[in-house]
């Protein structure tokens, strides 16, 4: 696997790929890869003939400075699981590479980047859309792999390859979790252990709401995820929204949709962690 640091390398590789006819996938990261980063990875490389995986911690992303300086960096051992999964390019840029300039453009796609982690992470989106943007320019992908871990981030991105009219294909890949349930992030290595052993109640009350989201109105179950959470010393839900997962518009009632999603985050311990995740409906 080659380690690449420029845009102008990056390319020269990538155009003599293309000359031979060779396909392109690509995955976005930030780095701290686990075994969820890895799962794309692997998708990519069975259905590409070459794989680029970007590692690059994007500062326009983090409306909180000291969420992006508590970030784990742990380059060498990314290197080392990519290699192990196959990919043929790292893509690890520095910040001045990426943004030679301040990027002053805007994205708007409401209602998709303006509700949810949008409302409660002002400019979040706007950074994501500026550096997956970037690359998409940089690397011109066949596909694109993005984690359903980050439910909102996929349905902002298919609106931004819309309306950029970037030719290639999306493809969301399954959360993986850990055996307790708890969805894979790098932010769970920040969790002590004590915060670690309540973090699974997140996705297990999600679990149990579909139960009750049986015989209950989408109103009450709202009220039911919320409580449950909330009653467990350590967590407290910053918001659970259940949703149409296209749009990401509210739903009033079951029948509203049939892609009925709820989205929710959920701050962990003292410090605190922010931990997202969903469930279909
Ligand atoms: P990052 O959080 O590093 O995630 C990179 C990709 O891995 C995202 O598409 C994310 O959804 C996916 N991913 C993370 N944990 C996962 C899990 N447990 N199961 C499946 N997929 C998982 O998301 C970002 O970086 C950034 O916003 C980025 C798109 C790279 C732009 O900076």
């Amino acid at each position: 696997m080659k380690v690449v640091t420029t845009i102008k390398e990056l390319k020269r590789i990538l155009s003599q790929d293309r000359a031979e006819g060779k396909t392109v996938g690509l995955v976005p990261t930030m780095g701290a890869l686990h075994a969820g980063h890895a799962s794309l990875v692997r998708r990519s490389v069975n259905e590409n003939d070459v794989t680029v995986v970007s590692i690059f911690l994007n500062p326009t992303q983090f409306n909180d400075k000291s969420d992006l300086e508590r970030y784990p960096r742990t380059l060498e051992a990314d290197c080392a699981l990519l290699n192990e999964c196959g990919a043929q390019i790292a893509f690890a840029p520095s910040v001045e590479e990426v943004y030679p300039e301040p990027d002053t453009r805007h994205f708007s796609y409401p209602p998709t980047d303006t509700v949810m982690e949008g409302a409660f992470r002002p400019g979040h989106f706007n950074g994501v859309c500026q550096v997956v943007s970037k690359l998409f320019s940089y690397v011109e992908p066949d596909r694109a792999y993005f984690g359903e871990k980050d439910f909102q981030q996929i349905a902002v991105i298919r609106r931004m390859v819309d309306d950029l009219g970037f030719q290639l294909q999306v493809v969301p890949c399954p959360v993986v979790r850990e055996a307790d349930g708890l969805a894979m992030s790098s932010r769970n290595t920040l969790l002590t252990p004590e915060e670690r052993a309540i973090a699974p109640h997140i996705y297990s009350t999600l679990t149990a709401s579909r139960q009750y989201a049986r015989t209950h109105t989408v109103e009450q179950t709202l009220q039911y995820v919320t409580e449950q959470i909330n009653a467990v010393p350590g967590l407290r839900v910053e918001y659970y929204s259940i949703v149409d997962g296209r749009t990401l518009a509210d739903i009033n009632d079951w029948a509203d949709s049939d892609d009925v999603v709820g989205c929710i985050t959920v701050y962990c311990g003292q410090k605190p962690i922010r931990l997202i995740d969903h469930i279909h409906y």
